[in-house]
C-alpha cells in the first residue's frame, strides 16, 4: 500500500510519546491474520496481539461477518429498562465459561470501566447487606486496572498515579509486588520458564500481619488484583499466592476481584486465570479477547451470591425499584455482544486457548534459549503464551533501553512491547513457530544493538 498522507496534527494520542511520535510515526491502515501493513507501505507482525487483544488473529471473517449482519438486523437498542438479544446470548455464554457460581454478567465497554464497575458492585453488596461501612479497597503495587478514578486508585504503577494524587479514592493501600529481585533469595525468580516462583518468604504475611490489622478486616470491601501482572511486565504471583489470598478474603468476609482483562479468554491455555490457578474469584473483570479486540465491550462476572444479596435486598421494595443504580449507555452493545458470541465460538471451533497453550511452550523455549545472557538482560518470565525479558535500566532514564529496543524491533518489522524495563511478547494464538522465532530473533538482535 502507498504511502497516505494525512494530517497528524489532531490526535493527541492515549500511552503515547507524542513529540517523538510525530517525529518517527507508526501508524497502521491494515491488518490480516499475524500481520500489519503500514502507512508506508512495510509488513509488522503483530507480536502483542495488538495490546493483548486480538486472540484469534486479525480480519476474521466469521466476527467480520456477525458484526456486519447485527448492523442490519439490530443496530443498537438502550440498555436500561430494556434489552436486546445479543446481550443475553454473550452473558449465557460468558457464564458457562466463569468458573464457579461466576454467573451474572454486568456488561460495560473496557476494563477500565469493568475495574470501576467492580468496585462499585463491592461498595453496593456490602451496604445491602448492612456493612457499608466496609468501604477499603486493597490493590497491589504495580497493578493496573485501567484509568478510571476506582481503577487508578487501586493500581499502582507509579507513572500513573503521579500526577494525581489528590484524585484517588481516599480508603485504599496496596499490598507489596509480587517480584522483589533485591533480594538474593529471589535471584531464582528473574528466569521462570512456564513454572511458578516459589518464594522462601510468604508474601501474604505482610496483608495478615500489617494491612489487614492497620484497617480492620471487618473495614475492607474487596482486594483486586490482576492474577498475573500484565501490564507491569508479566510479573507471576508466587506459588500458592493466588489460593492463599483466597482463604484470607474468606476469613474476613472480604470480596475478591480477578482484573483479567489480559490473562482471560486463554492467554493462560485455559478460560480464565481464575482456571489457571484453581481459585474462584468473587467478580472477574474482562474486555479485550472477548471480541478479539475488534469492537469495545468490557464487564464484570459477579457471582450468584452477589447477585442473589442485590436482589435480596430489595425484597421490601416496589418491584419497580433499580436495585443497583450502575450502567452504561453502551453496556451490552448488541454490535459488541454479536462479535462476542461470534468470537467465543471461534475460540472454541479452532481450539484456540489450547493453542495459546501448546504455543506458549514454543515461545518461553524461544526466548529463554535466545535472550538469556544477551547484554543488559537481567530476566526473562515466560508463562501461558506471552513473555517479558527484563533489562537494567540506563542509568538517569529509566525505561529509554526498553522504548529504543521496542522502535528497533518496529523498524524490523515486529510489535513488541515496552513496560517500564521489560519488553513483551503476547502474540495471537494463531501464532506460528516462523513468527516467534523472527519475533525472538528481531528482538535479540535489537537488545544487541542497544547494549
Ligand atoms: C488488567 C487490566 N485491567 C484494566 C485495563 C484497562 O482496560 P481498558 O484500556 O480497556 O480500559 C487493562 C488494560 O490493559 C488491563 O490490562
Amino acid at each position: 500500500m502507498a504511502y497516505q498522507n494525512f494530517n497528524m496534527d489532531h490526535q493527541w494520542l492515549p500511552f503515547t510519546p507524542n513529540r517523538s511520535f510525530a517525529k518517527d510515526p507508526r501508524v497502521f491502515v491494515a491488518a490480516d491474520g499475524m500481520m500489519f501493513t503500514t502507512h508506508d507501505g512495510k509488513q509488522v507482525i503483530d507480536g502483542i496481539s495488538s495490546l493483548w487483544c486480538v486472540a484469534a488473529g486479525h480480519n476474521r471473517k466469521p466476527i467480520n461477518e456477525a458484526i456486519k449482519k447485527q448492523l442490519d438486523t439490530l443496530d443498537y437498542a438502550t440498555a436500561f429498562q430494556a434489552s436486546n438479544d445479543q446481550a443475553f446470548v454473550a452473558a449465557e455464554m460468558i457464564a458457562a465459561m466463569a468458573p464457579g457460581d461466576l454467573n451474572k454478567v454486568l456488561f460495560c465497554n473496557s476494563g477500565s470501566e469493568a475495574a470501576d464497575t467492580s468496585l462499585k458492585v463491592a461498595l453496593a453488596y456490602h451496604r445491602a447487606r448492612g456493612e457499608g461501612h466496609r468501604n477499603v479497597f486493597i490493590g497491589r503495587e504495580r497493578g493496573y486496572h485501567g484509568v478510571g478514578f476506582g481503577g487508578m486508585s487501586v493500581g499502582g504503577i507509579p507513572a500513573n498515579r503521579k500526577a494525581y494524587g489528590t484524585a484517588f479514592l481516599p480508603r485504599v493501600d496496596h499490598m507489596r509486588f509480587i517480584h522483589d529481585p533485591l533480594h538474593p533469595e529471589h535471584a531464582g525468580h528473574a528466569y521462570i520458564h512456564g513454572e511458578e516462583p516459589v518464594w522462601t518468604e510468604d508474601l501474604l504475611a505482610e496483608l495478615e500481619n500489617r494491612i489487614l490489622p492497620l484497617h480492620d478486616p471487618s473495614n475492607i470491601a474487596a482486594i483486586i488484583i490482576e492474577p498475573i501482572s500484565g501490564s507491569a511486565g508479566w510479573y507471576l504471583p508466587p506459588q500458592g499466592y493466588v489460593k492463599r489470598l483466597r482463604e484470607i478474603c474468606n476469613k474476613h468476609g472480604i470480596l475478591l476481584i480477578f482484573d483479567e482483562v489480559i490473562t482471560g479468554f486463554g492467554r493462560l491455555g485455559c478460560n480464565f486465570g481464575a482456571d489457571f490457578y484453581g481459585v474462584v474469584p468473587d467478580m472477574l473483570n474482562f474486555a479485550k479477547c472477548v471480541t478479539n479486540g475488534v469492537i469495545p465491550l468490557g464487564g464484570v462476572i459477579c457471582s450468584d451470591r452477589i447477585y442473589d444479596t442485590m436482589m435480596g435486598a430489595h425484597s421490601n421494595a416496589p418491584e419497580h425499584a433499580i436495585e443497583f443504580f450502575h450502567g452504561y449507555t453502551y453496556s451490552g452493545h448488541p454490535v459488541a455482544c454479536a462479535a462476542a458470541i461470534a468470537t467465543l465460538e471461534l475460540f472454541k471451533q479452532e481450539k484456540l486457548f489450547e493453542r495459546a497453550g501448546q504455543m506458549g511452550k514454543v515461545l518461553g523455549d524461544a526466548m529463554h534459549s535466545a535472550l538469556m545472557g544477551l547484554p543488559n538482560v537481567v530476566g526473562i518470565r515466560t508463562l501461558g503464551l506471552a513473555g517479558a525479558v527484563e533489562l537494567s535500566p540506563i542509568a538517569g532514564t529509566p525505561s529509554k533501553r526498553a522504548f529504543d529496543i521496542f522502535m528497533t524491533c518496529y523498524h524490523h518489522g515486529v510489535l513488541v512491547r515496552p513496560a517500564g524495563e521489560n519488553l513483551v511478547v503476547c502474540p495471537p494464538y494463531i501464532v506460528e513457530k516462523e513468527h516467534i522465532d523472527r519475533i525472538v530473533n528481531v528482538l535479540a538482535d535489537a537488545i544487541g544493538q542497544h547494549a
